[in-house]
């Protein structure tokens, strides 16, 4: 049977409980399971037939009753061997996870999809959340779907424009809030404790993190049963570098990979406590106050599961790293134009962040990457078309495009 356990003091709760934080000591809570009851869904289950998802993993999932899953077909993204990148930067083998391939178009799907079976399991008729907004985005379609009322906390003009419609079509009630991410998810864990009937989903809620998890077993099964020496992950809130960790260690736990990657995670300069505490071998966060980057996804300057990351990193031989807002969107538009591949520019830090620590010798050339990116690039169009080329405008006359593309002296010699 699975139990939510406070990550400081170790005191259980039932799984069927409605419990954010640990009533002793106020610590965030994890979802463990009896070892003997893995090995035997490892064992028993025909799970590698399953077609790659994160309900391929559901004998490693808090789930009752399959029957009740809420699903819009999530996980089973892209894993991009990327020989164009890895030339350029110089490494010998580069993977790109790409997050921005689930449903909504980032890796929240896959929390959102086990956080709102739950809902349903447990019974609930409402879910809230804060967010920068690609939660809200998830939240809001998984709601849809399990025909649940959902009011989703964004802080005012700060988030992208993609990600702002689509909580908005799927229905979701959406309240901006005059203040930052921070502040948003403090009014929305206040108003949860407050009414106990409104469900919480930002990734303090255990359940989020088992979904996200399948992150890493995905990875493992797309290497053929082995693990990266290194990921490399995005990191605002600090929940998916906890899921991925969780994910690893699960299969290894098992048997099922030998070895485990350096977990690395990148933040933007501007909203950067968990790099900084690595950097300063700090054992604690000094929260950032007025956190800033154009990666709106990752402006965060509180995360709530900071001891759940620095514990992956440490004790995974990671590391942390911050990139400036020059340094991520030079990486997107890179990586737009050598693999093919738009992320977002939160995504985009992960590949930041590569770039230095191969610059500055932290990687090491030999090393199998893999870099995590999150979130589509069409969740942030205008960003995108800020960064870009201007498109040219003339008229309809086929001189005047081979003007624009200057094929004109071209064809007058031709001509000669
Ligand atoms: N990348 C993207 C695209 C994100 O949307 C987020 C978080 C992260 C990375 C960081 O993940 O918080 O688990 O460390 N977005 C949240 C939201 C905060 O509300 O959508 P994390």
């Amino acid at each position: 049977m699975a139990y939510q356990r406070c990550i400081k003091c170790g005191t259980e709760y039932r799984i069927d409980e409605i419990v954010y934080f640990c009533k002793k000591c106020g610590d965030i809570l994890e979802i463990k399971y009896e070892q003997c009851e893995l090995v035997e869904a490892v064992r028993n289950s025909e799970w590698r037939k399953i077609p790659l998802s994160v309900w391929r993993y559901r004998h490693f999932m808090p789930v009752d009753d399959t029957a009740k899953i809420i699903s819009l077909n999530e996980g089973g993204t892209g894993f991009h061997l990327c020989e164009r990148l890895a030339k350029h930067l110089g490494l010998r083998r580069l993977y790109i996870k790409n997050e921005g391939e689930n449903p909504t178009g980032s890796f929240k799907d896959r929390g959102m999809t086990v956080g709102v079976t739950k809902a349903v399991e447990l019974g609930v008729k409402s879910v809230i959340c804060a967010s920068t907004g690609n939660t809200s985005a998830s939240l809001a379609a998984y709601a849809a779907k399990g025909g649940l009322q959902c009011a989703v906390v964004i802080p005012s003009g700060k988030i992208a424009y993609g990600k702002l419609s689509q909580a908005m079509i799927y229905g979701a009630k959406v309240i901006q809030v005059r203040g930052n991410f921070d502040e948003s998810l403090d009014a929305v864990l206040k108003l949860s404790e407050k009414h106990r009937s409104i469900y919480l989903l930002n990734s303090i809620n255990p359940f989020r993190i088992e979904g996200q998890k399948s992150l890493g077993y995905e990875i493992c099964d797309q290497l053929n049963q082995e693990a990266p020496e290194r990921i490399i992950v995005p990191v605002g809130n600090a929940g998916n570098i906890s899921a991925i960790w969780k994910g690893f260690k699960e299969f290894h736990d098992l048997d099922l990979i030998k070895a485990l990657p350096k977990m690395t995670g990148i933040q933007a300069a501007g909203s950067a406590p968990i790099a900084q505490a690595i950097k300063n071998g700090s054992d604690t966060i000094v929260p950032v106050s007025a956190p800033e980057t154009v990666a709106t996804a990752i402006r965060i300057g509180a995360p709530v599961s900071w001891k759940k990351a620095l514990k992956a990193i440490r004790k995974s031989g990671g590391t942390a790293e911050t990139v400036t807002d020059e340094e991520i969107l030079d990486a997107q538009k890179l990586l737009a134009r050598i693999e093919g591949l738009f992320v977002e520019p939160a995504s985009a830090s992960s590949i930041a962040g590569l770039i230095k620590l191969v610059e500055n010798g932290v990687i090491d050339r030999d090393e199998r990457v893999v870099c995590v990116t999150t979130g589509h690039g069409l969740k942030d169009p205008d960003t995108a078309v800020k960064m870009s080329e201007k498109p040219v405008e003339v008229n309809s006359e086929i001189s005047a495009i081979e003007e624009a593309l200057g094929l004109k002296k071209q064809v007058a010699i031709l001509a000669r």
